[in-house]
């Protein structure tokens, strides 16, 4: 059985999207076989920022429906051998599958693949009810802002209350001139408010955000710090 990793956050604009993206591309270089699938129900994003937008036909609604089987649905990111996308739709209404069905499609997807990279919505809401249906361990990423700090605990709390056993989290977006200021928490002071791990810090880069809109994971990009930061935040993942 594969790992479930299930991204969330409270706020959103944190970078869920991205930080599941640059996730999976960092376990797909790996040689394992990766599926990102996105379930941000009704706002499908994931696709553009691993640039696979013109190839998504079929998504998760499509298969949860019974229209295609799951292989028709996957759509292969051909820079990574074995990383597949599973896209969400962008009609909310088309959406009618309830927990059970979804808890079914995460056991399938983790019986094909090593890792399966849920994008969650953001928010506490029906769409998170039903897209962390029997999920085991979350990411929940933050900004260094208290408004997201505040967030990221409420869905730290709602997804423990939920079963979700496992939770860890990202400080993403943090920039170090911004730190200086005091105005903004500190990563030491994030850690004293958040309840659970601390999985990994994420700097604010111009470079990560221009890649992920050009459809390229940046950790594609070899060499670069944040390709060897993403490198120890699987590692660490791997132990949870
Ligand atoms: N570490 C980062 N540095 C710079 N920009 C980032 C970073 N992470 C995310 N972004 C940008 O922040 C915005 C929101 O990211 P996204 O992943 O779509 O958030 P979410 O999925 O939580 O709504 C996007 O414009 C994205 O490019
Ligand atoms: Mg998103």
């Amino acid at each position: 059985m594969g790992k479930l990793i299930f991204i969330s956050s409270g706020k959103g604009g944190v970078g869920k999207s991205v930080f599941a993206a640059n996730l999976g591309a960092t376990l797909g270089e790996r040689g394992l076989r990766v599926c990102l699938v996105d379930m941000n129900i009704g706002l499908r994003n994931l696709d553009i920022y691993v640039g696979l937008e013109n190839a998504v036909v079929f998504d998760a609604c499509d298969v949860l429906n019974g229209i295609v089987p799951i292989s028709k649905a996957l759509v292969r990111d051909k820079r990574l051998q074995q990383t597949w996308l599973l896209a969400t739709t962008q009609r909310k209404e088309k959406f009618t599958a309830g927990e059970t069905e979804v808890r079914e499609l995460y056991k399938k997807l983790r019986a094909r693949f090593d890792f399966v990279i849920v994008d969650g919505p953001a928010g506490v809401n029906n769409e998170l009810r039903i897209a962390s249906a029997g999920v085991d361990l979350a990411v929940i990423i933050t900004t260094p802002e208290y408004v997201s700090l505040r967030d990221a605990d409420m869905m730290d709390q709602t997804l423990r209350s939920r079963g979700v056993a496992r939770r860890v989290y990202i400080v993403n977006k943090v920039n170090k001139d911004h730190m200086g200021l005091g105005i903004l928490p500190s990563v030491e002071a994030i850690a004293g408010i958040m309840k659970i791990p601390l999985l990994g810090v994420v700097q604010y880069d111009d470079a990560i955000h221009l890649a992920a809109n050009r459809g390229v994971p940046i950790v594609l990009q070899k060499g670069n710090y944040i390709e060897r930061n993403f490198g120890k935040i699987a590692d660490r993942l791997m132990s949870y």
